[in-house]
């Protein structure tokens, strides 16, 4: 009684001491996946763009489930800062919402927690961040002067901005080159942060573990940042200016800056600060978070300022930070002022869930930038969902070519035309396997559609229709839906399992669409 027990294990890849063996007196408390999402802005209509970082992340987070691992999927709103104030002025009321929550409800995105900055335990911890921060001597108090950008909430050194002249107003002023985003002189006394010491610990972390940045080609862009040298950040607002935000513990003058405030987001949802702070109770709450999913745009603030911050708190940086590219719209960016802006509820109605889902991920972009059109939404319904999805399970579950509507038994020999097909269906699991873990989502789609085509081809070939009468010719059918089902013959009955039945199909899948 009241003797522990003394546990030797070599950790799978998935845990947070890759490889190592370790000892330990009490088992080591499973860590969830987690993945998150960034928290968007509540002062603009949701954007297909936002639409598109939630489908991304959700579809990473239902194949984590599908190989039956414990997930966690965070996302949310950020509602602090100069941006959304000046929103709020300019209604005269609080700031306005337009509500990502909706947007993602509708889009059955299937999110664990949803976070708002607002909430009261969000501020207790980054009020406990910043102390910590404090506590390592990593803040100071400085005149700060810069060209910031509203829109990005970001401060831009001089060889970062250019001059602009607005083509509809004649109206000059300056901008940041890599947004586009309007900047202006801002001088005052804030807190700073010691982000210049921390470039070598940042450099290392980047050496040691080349791939936390997907794609991979992202890191030389970091690595330039960290080259081009540091300056400390400024990580406070006079409370007169910004009031709108985290005040900053003991000093109600100052708010806390917008992005450190947002960061932590990521902290929050894993229940920081975790009681007892030990590490078994960080893992077993989440973190170090397993996948931030992120916008090219805002890579800086994901990879160089929160490994920093984290670093300077002294907590476990992120396993991997996946930066996807942009929908553009006629190769342009999309922006309100172009007009080239969708409206994604719109769309979801138009086409449904599931098809926008699909449309998202088969065409959006990863390393390259992916160009919206809704001609192509239409050609992927048609010719993918409706033409080889549909078709295909329509085919196979009809009740002309299997009247007794059960799972027809293994075929008792195999042609040639048989054995190649199946060899494909054997292979594709771990196919899509690679392809998952190489963050080559359109590839993974590529490779079912085009199994789907050879399926359709083989069937219309067989022609089971005129078959029917014998049943070994049928194709399966399985209800099965995780990981280890989606193996060829899986479903197939055996003598114990003589009777399954197919199931109802209440609708067609991918009916022809109206317009
Ligand atoms: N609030 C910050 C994120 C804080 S995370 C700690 C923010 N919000 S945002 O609402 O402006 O953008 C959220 C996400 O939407 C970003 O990942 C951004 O890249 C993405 N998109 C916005 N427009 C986009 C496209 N046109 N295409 C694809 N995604 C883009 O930044």
């Amino acid at each position: 009684m009241g003797v522990k027990k003394v546990y030797t294990i070599i950790t799978r890849k998935t845990n947070w001491c890759i490889g190592q063996t370790r000892k330990f007196t009490t088992k080591l408390p499973e860590k969830p996946t987690y993945i998150s999402t960034p928290i968007f802005y509540v002062n603009a209509k949701p954007h297909i763009g936002h639409l598109y970082s939630v489908v991304l992340a959700d579809s990473i987070k239902r194949y984590h489930e599908l190989k039956g691992h414990n997930v966690i999927l965070s996302t949310g709103t950020d509602e602090h800062g100069l941006k959304i104030q000046q929103a709020a002025s300019a209604n005269r009321k609080s700031p306005q919402e337009f509500c990502d929550e909706d947007l993602f409800n509708r889009a059955n995105i299937s999110y664990s927690k949803f976070i708002r900055t607002t909430d009261e335990r969000h501020k207790e911890a980054v009020q406990v961040f910043w102390d910590r921060l404090v506590a390592g001597q990593y803040i100071y108090k400085d005149v700060h002067e810069g060209w910031y950008s509203v829109s990005d909430e970001a401060f831009y050194p001089e060889s970062q901005i250019r001059a602009f002249t607005d083509p509809s107003s004649g109206e000059n002023y300056m901008v940041s080159i890599e947004s586009e985003q309007r900047v202006v002189w801002m001088k005052e006394e804030n807190y700073k942060f010691r982000l210049s010491i921390l470039r070598d610990k940042i450099l290392q972390w980047l050496e040691e573990k080349p791939s936390v940045i997907v794609p991979e080609f992202r890191v030389n862009e970091v690595k330039g940042w960290l080259e081009s040298g540091l300056t400390d950040l400024s990580i406070s607002r006079a409370s007169s200016r910004v009031g709108w935000g985290i005040s900053v513990p003991g000093d109600p003058e100052q708010t806390i800056y917008v992005w450190l405030d947002a960061l932590i987001n990521y902290l929050t949802v894993t229940g920081f600060p975790w009681s007892n702070d030990t590490r078994d109770t960080m893992l077993s709450n989440g973190w170090p978070a397993d996948l931030h999913v992120v916008g090219k745009d805002i890579l800086r603030f994901h990879a160089l300022y929160w490994p920093a911050f984290l670093i300077a708190a002294n907590i476990p940086l992120p396993r991997k930070i996946l930066a996807h590219s942009h929908w553009t719209m006629g190769k342009q960016k999309m922006s309100k002022s172009r007009g080239n802006v969708v409206d994604p509820f719109q769309l979801l109605d138009l086409y449904g869930v599931d098809a926008m889902r699909y449309y998202l991920m088969r065409d959006g972009g990863i390393a390259d930038d992916g160009d919206y059109s809704e001609d192509w939404i239409q050609e992927r319904y048609r010719k993918e969902l409706a033409g080889q999805l549909g078709n295909l399970l329509s085919r196979c579950t009809s009740a002309t070519v299997n009247p007794s509507q059960h799972i027809p038994p293994k075929p008792a020999k195999s042609t040639s035309e048989d054995i190649i097909l199946h060899q494909k269906l054997i292979e594709l699991p771990d196919l899509i396997d690679q392809c998952y873990d190489e963050a080559q989502f359109r590839k993974a789609l590529d490779l079912i559609t085009n199994t789907l085509a050879e399926a359709n081809k083989y069937i219309s070939d067989n022609q089971p229709w005129i078959l029917v009468k014998d049943p070994g010719q049928a194709e399966l059918f399985d209800e099965e839906r995780r990981w280890d089902a989606a193996k060829f013959g899986k479903g197939w009955p055996d003598q114990n399992n003589l009777s399954r039945h197919l199931g109802t199909l209440e609708k067609v899948l991918f009916p022809p669409l109206r317009k």
